[in-house]
C-alpha cells in the first residue's frame, strides 16, 4: 500500500497535482487534505479509473487521518505571492502554516518522504527540519525542497533560443535555491549552448530566475505557477516513487536539501557553498537522496551568480533556522523573523 498525503490539496497547485498523482499507478491511496472544500475535490476525482483510493480531510482535527503512515507528504499549502512581492514575504504566514503541518508528520508518518513546495522554500525547509529534528525523528535523505520546476523552466526555455534540442530530454543543471537571484542556471554545462554570446546567456539566465515573477503578472495578479508547478510536483513525486517503491536506481533530480545528508558528495557541496541546504541534482535510491552530485566547472559570469545567490541563501537558511529555534523554545515571535526576510 503506497500513500501519498497533498496537503494544501484544494489550491491552484493542489487540484492539479491530484489530478496527476491519480493517474499513478504506484498510488493505492490519495490522501487530501486542506482546510476548505476538500470534499468535492476528493468525489470528483475518485471516479477516475486509476487503482488508488482517495479520501478527504477537512480541517487540523483530520489531519492526522490524512497524514498517518504516509509513504511521501507533499505540502502546496500556503499563501502564494502577489505582484511586488518576495518569496521571503510569505515567510510570515507560510512558516506557521508548514511547521503545524511538520508536526503532524513528524507524529504520524515519521519516516514519510516530505517533499515542500511552500514557499519560501528556500526557508520552509529548515522549519521542517527542524520539527523532525524536534521530534527525534529527522532523515535528511528524506526531506526535499521542490525546486523542480525551475529545472522545467529552464529545460523548456533553452529548447526556445536553440529549436534543436528537445525540451524533454535536454536537462540543464539549476543550483543554489528557490527564488530569484539564488536559482543558478549552469549553462556553460551544455554544449548546446556555446553559439550563445553573453548577452543571451545573460537574458537566459533572467527568464529562469524570475520566471516566476512573469507567471504572477501574466495571472493580473491572482496567484503564481500553479500548472506547471503541478506538472513539476508529479514529476518528482513520480521519481521518489520510482527509486523508492519501483526500485529503479540511477534517477537524477534537482532539489533543495540538506547538505547535511550524510550522503556521498554533501560535504564538498557545503564546502564549496558554505550553505547547509542547497538546491542541486541528487541520485535518489530507496531510502531518498542516495548521492549529492557536486555541481562540477562553471563560468566566470556563474560563478558571480553563485556568489550572489550564496549571500541570500544563507540569510535565507537562517531565517528557517531561527525561526525553528523561536518555535522549539515556545516563543515564536513573527515580526522579528518576518523582519529579517526583507530584501
Ligand atoms: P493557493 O492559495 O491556490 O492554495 C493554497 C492552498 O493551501 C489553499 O487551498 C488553502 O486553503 C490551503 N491552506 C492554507 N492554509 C492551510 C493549512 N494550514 N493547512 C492546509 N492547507 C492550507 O496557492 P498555490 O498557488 O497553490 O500555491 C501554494 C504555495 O506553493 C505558495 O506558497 C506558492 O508560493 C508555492 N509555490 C511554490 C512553487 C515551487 O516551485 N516550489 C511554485 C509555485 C508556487
Ligand atoms: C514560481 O517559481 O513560480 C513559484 O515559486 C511561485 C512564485 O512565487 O513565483
Amino acid at each position: 500500500m503506497v500513500k501519498v498525503a497533498v496537503l494544501g490539496a484544494a489550491g491552484g497547485i493542489g487540484q492539479p497535482l491530484s489530478l496527476l498523482l491519480k493517474q499513478n499507478t504506484w498510488i493505492s491511496h490519495l490522501a487530501l487534505y486542506d482546510i476548505i472544500s476538500v470534499a468535492g475535490i476528493a468525489a470528483d476525482l475518485s471516479h477516475i479509473n486509476t487503482p488508488s483510493k482517495v479520501t478527504a480531510h477537512l480541517g487540523p482535527d483530520n489531519l492526522k487521518d490524512a497524514v498517518v503512515d504516509a509513504h511521501i507528504v507533499i505540502i502546496p499549502a500556503g499563501a502564494p505571492r502577489k505582484p511586488g512581492m518576495f518569496r521571503n514575504d510569505l515567510f510570515k504566514i507560510n512558516a506557521f502554516i508548514i511547521r503545524d503541518l511538520a508536526i503532524a508528520a513528524s507524529k504520524y508518518c515519521p519516516k514519510a518522504f516530505m517533499l515542500v513546495v511552500t514557499n519560501p522554500v528556500n526557508s520552509t525547509v529548515p522549519v521542517v527540519a527542524g520539527v523532525f529534528k524536534k521530534a527525534g525523528m529527522y532523515d535528511p535523505k528524506r526531506l526535499f525542497g521542490v525546486s523542480t520546476l525551475d529545472a522545467v523552466r529552464a529545460s523548456r526555455f533553452i529548447s526556445e533560443v536553440n529549436v534543436e534540442l528537445d525540451p524533454i530530454s535536454t536537462r540543464v543543471n539549476v543550483v543554489g535555491g528557490h527564488s530569484g537571484n539564488t536559482i543558478v542556471p549552469l549553462l556553460s554545462q551544455l554544449t548546446a549552448t556555446r553559439d550563445l554570446n553573453q548577452e543571451q546567456i545573460e537574458a537566459l539566465s533572467y527568464h529562469i530566475q524570475f520566471a516566476g515573477d512573469e507567471v504572477i503578472v501574466a495571472k493580473g495578479g491572482i496567484t503564481s505557477a500553479t500548472l506547471s508547478m503541478a506538472f513539476a510536483g508529479n514529476r518528482f513525486v513520480s521519481n521518489i516513487l520510482e527509486a523508492t517503491v519501483g526500485g529503479r536506481t540511477g534517477i537524477i533530480e534537482p532539489a533543495y536539501v540538506h547538505l547535511a545528508a550524510d550522503a556521498e558528495g554533501g560535504s564538498e557541496v557545503q564546502k564549496d557553498t558554505d550553505c547547509e541546504y542547497f538546491a542541486i541534482n541528487v541520485e535518489l535510491g530507496s531510502g531518498g537522496i542516495e548521492r549529492i552530485i557536486p555541481f562540477g566547472p562553471i563560468s566566470e559570469y556563474e560563478s558571480r551568480l553563485l556568489k550572489e545567490a550564496i549571500l541570500e541563501l544563507q540569510a535565507n537558511i537562517k531565517l528557517g533556522n531561527d525561526f525553528s529555534i523561536l518555535e522549539t523554545n515556545g516563543k515564536p515571535s513573527i515580526d522579528s523573523v518576518g523582519h529579517e526576510a526583507k530584501m
